[in-house]
């Protein structure tokens, strides 16, 4: 019988039950929904409610549960219980008959759901965390192994300034900085405990909430009843977290997918995470990023499912409600695989440094040097632009990079450029001029290196 059955006359219809059940999905929750039932039988006992020899006895059922289930999952399904919590109810019973149905006194469903999903995500977050923090590292290892590449740097996908290879994966450790940090600071909200907030208005049971929120690891105690269980800002923001991650990694993916193209030909992808074409042989294609780049999308798509189930919902649990965990079960599943082969990718890279170098040597990605430099002789910015230029479309005619325009060409377009004209417009020039803050200056970068290491506690 359903937790809920004394009310009812009827059985359910077979197909309604499938529909209404949750737990094919939520069955992963049968940690945390053990975890805060023994927090819960400890409240009951502090409260008189469970003498202590009661209290013992179901949370050692309790736990055996969790040691005969945890690594067998797919037998819970093979209940034909509605949820995870009324499958560990109906256990319990099994186990230890009559007194397993005191455990839900002053309990709902409705705070035991969100004090479950509170302690899931937030162990997720500890693991996501922490995977972060790996692919920073690498990212950083591959800075430090690849520090004198010298490549171009792109905006509209045209050639722009040289940048080097280290400077580029900094780029995506501030990135993945900011993604952790969104997740500390979400944890802040997330850590409060809903339990104890019953249907939807609080318990009538004399229960020390605070004391039961610590006893989990949560900080405190929610504040409004009604609010704790129509709550689920925390799913939304995780998710939206998650969602900017995936964003970076996609972006990511698709640096190194054009790295990789034989058109740009900067790096090689090993045979590890990449496949090959059934039909031509000479074919090796990224499909670790593009897979990346693509389930970007199911995250974003997770993100907006919430953000539509919960808008306008009314206060306070509504069934809609049920709809939130599997696209978030998904889409934290999704972040932390794409995190660990990003760290498999960025392990596997070879860098083909010559054509790097040739690249930013051909695209004219040195043609900001030249106005610098009228600039440093006198001339207004504006008008160095256009003789940089000028100076851009002869080299083209010529078929001739910048450095190797003659100095009697240079002098055509303005009389201001010497002989020292070519010692400053060198790929290394331009880099090493980029000392203000955030610039490319390889001391800088090597210098952003250490800090980074430090800060990720890299040096043993
Ligand atoms: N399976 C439900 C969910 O995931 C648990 C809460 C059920 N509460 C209720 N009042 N029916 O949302």
């Amino acid at each position: 019988m359903a937790l809920w059955g004394g009310r009812f006359v009827h059985e359910s219809h077979e197909l309604f039950k499938e529909f209404n059940a949750s737990l094919p999905f939520d069955c992963i929750l049968l940690e945390e929904d053990i975890i805060a039932s023994i927090a819960w039988s400890k409240t009951l006992m502090k409260s008189d409610i469970l003498t202590k020899d009661e209290q013992i006895k179901i949370e050692s059922a309790l736990l055996v549960l969790l040691e005969e289930s945890k690594d067998n999952i797919k037998n819970i399904l093979l209940s034909n219980c509605e949820d995870i919590h009324s499958w560990v109810e109906k256990k319990l019973i099994d186990k230890i008959g009559i007194l397993g149905k005191k455990l839900h006194t002053g309990r709902s469903r409705n705070d035991q759901i969100t004090t479950d999903l509170k302690l899931w995500c937030r162990k997720k977050i500890y693991i996501l965390l922490e995977n972060i923090n790996n692919l920073q590292k690498h990212f950083i290892l591959s800075a430090e192994s690849y520090h004198n590449i010298i490549m171009p740097g792109y905006t509209h996908l045209q050639r722009a300034q040289p940048i080097t290879f280290s400077y580029w994966c900094l780029a995506y450790v501030e990135m993945l900085k900011r993604d952790a940090s969104r997740l500390k600071d979400l944890l802040k909200r997330l850590n409060i405990s809903p339990l104890g907030s019953g249907a939807l208005s609080g318990t009538a049971w004399k229960i020390d909430r605070e004391d039961l929120a610590l006893s989990m690891g949560f900080d405190s105690a929610t504040n409004n009843a009604l609010d704790s269980v129509s709550d689920r800002d925390y799913i939304v923001e995780l998710l939206s977290s998650a969602s900017i991650s995936m964003m970076h990694l996609s972006r990511f993916s698709e640096d190194l997918i054009f790295f990789n193209s034989g058109e740009a030909n900067f790096i090689e992808l090993s045979d590890s995470i990449t496949s090959g074409s059934s039909l031509m042989p000479q074919k090796k294609n990224p499909d670790a990023l593009e897979l990346i780049r693509a389930k970007c999308g199911r995250v974003h798509g997770s993100l907006i499912s919430i953000l539509i189930v919960l808008k306008s919902l009314p206060l306070s649990y509504n069934k809609d409600m049920q709809e939130d965990k599997e696209g978030l079960f998904d889409s934290i599943k999704t972040w932390n695989d794409c995190l660990c082969i990003a760290i498999l990718v960025l392990k596997s890279i070879k860098i083909k440094h010559e054509s790097c170098r040739k690249a930013a040597e051909e695209g004219y990605s040195n043609a900001t040097e030249i106005a610098d430099y009228l600039v440093k002789k006198g001339m207004t910015f504006r008008e160095a632009h256009n003789i940089s230029g000028q100076l851009v479309l002869r080299a083209i005619s010529e078929k001739k990079s910048l450095n190797n325009l003659e100095l009697s060409t240079f002098k055509i377009y303005s009389n201001l450029i010497d002989d020292d004209i070519y010692k400053n417009i060198t790929l290394e020039s331009c880099l090493e001029k980029r000392l203000s803050k955030g610039g490319v200056a390889p001391f800088q970068v090597y210098e952003e290196i250490i800090k980074a290491k430090k800060r990720l506690k890299m040096f043993s």
